[in-house]
């Protein structure tokens, strides 16, 4: 079977790290639109760069739960494509295969002048801090590859084509509340299996058709797996 995962920072919040718009969510401490928007880096680059170096000085500490093992597991039986909204690495740490950045990652950086231009994007040791005055490749100064607010996504189609191909399209721990990428449970097909993965009650946010497993990820990834076998 073809299956499809879309995750959000609900899946890595087990392994330590905060997910977004929770209590303890990163942009109910930080001003998201000052540190992780296009116009704060040419504002305040400085503050822009700390706050992504200790985000990925953070990614050394942190390992991938039981929720991201079991979906690399997964792929021994069917075909998996993960499509995530998280910038970490922990889908790929824990053995999945094909995995669809929407937002970037921050084991890797890239030009201010072109994000998206391939000779600029480079991994990037973690705990090497992103400084003032470092160079991309084209000369410009380096920055996080990272999608920020008020940018493009450079594989929203590629996404929207792969979940329209899902016979299994499966949402794990995001508030669907960041477009486009919310717009994808959209992009599955009528006849496809949907479901939802999140403890919270999803109030006015559940996608029509999907059935909502209201569990953290790594108990609802397990219950997930188990309707699958079913099918
Ligand atoms: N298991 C599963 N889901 C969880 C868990 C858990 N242990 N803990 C929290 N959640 C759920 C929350 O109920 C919420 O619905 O995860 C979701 C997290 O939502 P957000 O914090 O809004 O994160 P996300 O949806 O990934 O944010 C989307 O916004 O800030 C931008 O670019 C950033 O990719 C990010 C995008």
């Amino acid at each position: 079977m073809n299956i499809v995962v879309l995750t959000g920072a609900g899946i890595s919040a087990e392994s330590g790290i905060s997910t977004f718009r929770d209590n303890d969510g990163l942009w109910k401490k930080y001003d998201a639109m000052r540190l992780a928007s296009i116009d704060g880096f040419q504002e305040e680059p400085e503050a822009v760069l700390e706050f992504y170096n200790a985000r990925r000085k953070q990614l050394l500490a942190v390992q991938p739960n039981h929720a991201h093992d079991a979906l690399a597991e997964l792929e021994n039986e069917h075909d998996v494509t993960i499509i995530t909204q998280n910038v970490d690495d922990l889908h790929e740490r824990a053995g999945s295969t094909n995995v669809v950045h929407l937002h970037g990652e921050l084991s890797k950086v890239t030009s201010s002048r072109e994000r998206e231009d391939d000779n600029c994007i480079k991994q990037y040791p973690l705990d090497l801090p992103i400084r003032l005055g470092d160079k991309a490749a084209d000369g410009s100064q380096l920055r996080p590859y990272i999608v920020w607010f008020g940018e493009n996504l450079r594989y929203m189609d590629e996404a929207i084509k792969l979940v329209g191909n899902a016979d299994v399209f499966a949402v794990v721990g995001t508030s669907l509340v960041v477009y486009p990428a919310a717009g994808l449970v959209r992009s599955a097909q009528q006849k496809a299996l949907k479901f939802l993965v999140d403890p919270s009650d999803m109030k006015g946010r559940l996608p029509i058709d999907f059935m909502h497993i209201k569990a953290k990820a790594t108990e609802g990834v397990d219950l997930l797996i188990d309707k699958i076998k079913k099918l």
